[in-house]
């Protein structure tokens, strides 16, 4: 398996990701930026999440604000609960965020919601002293992630959303009432959230503003095996870690044997299974993990979360949620409006239950990168074997040669490709390390413009995986790239 760092060194030479703000010395820490590549891929990841879950399911999507009013999160719980573990040095005042120190040092896996007390515990019973300056800690105390803002001149309290969610929620009556839905009704939304962590770290992997493309599927909870595509799915097969076993079994064979413990959830993990089984990450390598009660968030019922093998071990990319009627219930009792509904299939008054599918897009960025990357020693080459429709660029138009008359076919070629497709042009340098460059930022195509494409206006498109070269006309193109460019 690639290393981290390999894959951090080439998303800093070719442009993926690098570190936001990065010519100034105060720049901080967990903030990042894509580029151009990046951009590209992480657009084309969030188009496939909306064909293979938003359309395929006929949900509904809305883009709402990252700004909310503090009695937002004193309703969502995130003013007392959304906090870290922190441990400050007595004497050096360093600040480390107290779970992550005592897996690091101790070896000792406790979950981010693990009692303050718990805490002071295992550093007492470790001897865990500060690594700079040797003391002691404090006790231990509560950090919250979520970053304040003051609006306008009376800089009246704020928050920037921790999670994208919070907007579907609030929103979620209005929706309800104009799309006339019928239960199960998802709302969809990709934005930014923003966290303050305590150690953001790993570029991608753990931010302080970041993507998050989540599904809030608005259900009865009388209703929740009356989901009838859950038979479309049911032979989808799934790896499913319960702690004490792992099982690799169908939806159906899940729900009868009660590890999953009904339809609508089997229906929903089972779509997002075969969602990222398009994104080219070894499926091999990822199962879904039945959270502890102390592991949930403190809103979830039930959670399980959908994970990826990664070099730095297992990656959760998905927080599989059921948060009940918790949501709705608190956010209609702090701002006092009824969020009730009538299912107007039971005809029944209910506050619908949530299950939702919260994705870490960086994160699923930072995974297929991974999982895409081969060293081919025979061939001296390093292959980033992207899905031609998740590739940053789709083809790449090269003249064999810097010659007028090859240059002109070529740039044709290419102005005529470049409003539907994204292409590049590249005239320079030998054919052997343009192939090389474009093979490194997973470009699955390269036509190459030769001396018989004066003759019979055919060029060679060469296949990145294979190397394999084939001749087309130039005026199939178009329908190549076309049928190429499809999931
Ligand atoms: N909405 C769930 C999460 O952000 O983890």
């Amino acid at each position: 398996m690639v290393s981290y760092d390999r894959i951090m060194k080439l998303s800093l030479e070719r442009g993926f990701y690098f570190p936001s703000s990065e010519i100034y010395s105060d720049s901080p820490a967990g903030f990042w930026e894509y580029g151009p590549n990046g951009n590209n891929i992480k657009n084309k990841f969030i188009e496939l999440w909306r064909r293979e879950l938003v359309r395929r399911d006929d949900m509904i999507e809305i883009d709402g604000s990252q700004i909310m009013s503090k009695n937002v999160f004193v309703a969502s719980g995130h003013i007392d609960n959304f906090s870290d573990p922190v441990i400050v040095c007595s004497k050096c005042k360093s600040i480390f965020r107290a779970d992550k120190f005592i897996l690091e040092t101790a070896g000792i896996d406790v979950p981010e919601r693990v009692p303050n007390n718990e805490v002071d515990k295992i550093l007492n019973q470790y001897n865990l002293k500060c690594p700079k300056c040797l003391s002691s800690f404090q006790q231990t105390e509560r950090f919250n992630m979520m970053f304040k803002v003051g609006i306008g001149p009376n800089n009246d309290e704020a928050y920037l959303r921790p999670e994208t969610c919070q907007t579907i929620f609030v929103d979620f009556t209005r929706i309800f009432k104009i799309m006339r839905g019928k239960l199960p009704v998802p709302i969809a939304q990709v934005g930014k959230s923003f966290r303050n962590e305590v150690a953001p770290r790993q570029s991608l992997l753990r931010l302080r503003e970041f993507y998050q493309a989540e599904i809030e599927v608005f259900c009865n909870p009388n209703q929740l095996d009356a989901i009838s595509k859950f038979d479309d799915i049911q032979d989808t097969t799934l790896t499913i870690d319960e702690g004490t076993k792992v099982s690799k079994l169908t939806a159906k064979e899940a729900l009868d044997n009660q590890i999953i413990p009904n339809k609508l959830i089997g229906y929903y993990l089972s779509i997002l299974y075969e969602f990222y089984e398009k994104t080219g990450i070894d499926m091999n390598q990822t199962r879904f993990r039945k959270l502890s009660d102390q592991e949930k968030a403190f809103y979830a019922t039930i959670a399980l979360d959908f994970e990826v093998k990664t070099s730095l071990g297992w990656l959760e990319l998905v927080a599989c949620n059921y948060r009940s009627d918790y949501d709705l219930s608190q956010h209609s009792k702090i701002s006092r409006e009824k969020m009730e509904i009538m299912d107007p299939v039971t005809n029944e008054k209910i506050l619908p239950h949530v299950f939702e599918l919260s994705l870490g897009v960086d994160r699923s960025i930072y995974s297929i990168l991974e999982h895409s990357f081969a060293e081919d020693h025979e061939n001296k080459r390093v292959v980033l074997k992207l899905k031609p429709y998740l590739a940053p660029i789709l083809g790449a138009i090269l003249p064999l040669v810097k010659k007028p008359e090859l240059e002109e076919i070529a740039k044709n070629i290419y102005c005529n490709l470049k409003k539907d497709f994204d292409m590049y042009y590249d005239g320079s340098g030998s054919i052997g390390r343009r192939y090389r460059r474009l093979e490194e930022i997973g470009v699955p195509f390269a036509i190459t413009v030769d001396y018989d494409t004066l003759k019979d206006s055919t060029v060679t498109i060469r296949y990145r995986d294979t190397m394999e070269q084939r001749r087309i006309k130039i005026k199939d193109l178009k329908s190549f790239f076309e049928i190429n460019k499809k999931p």
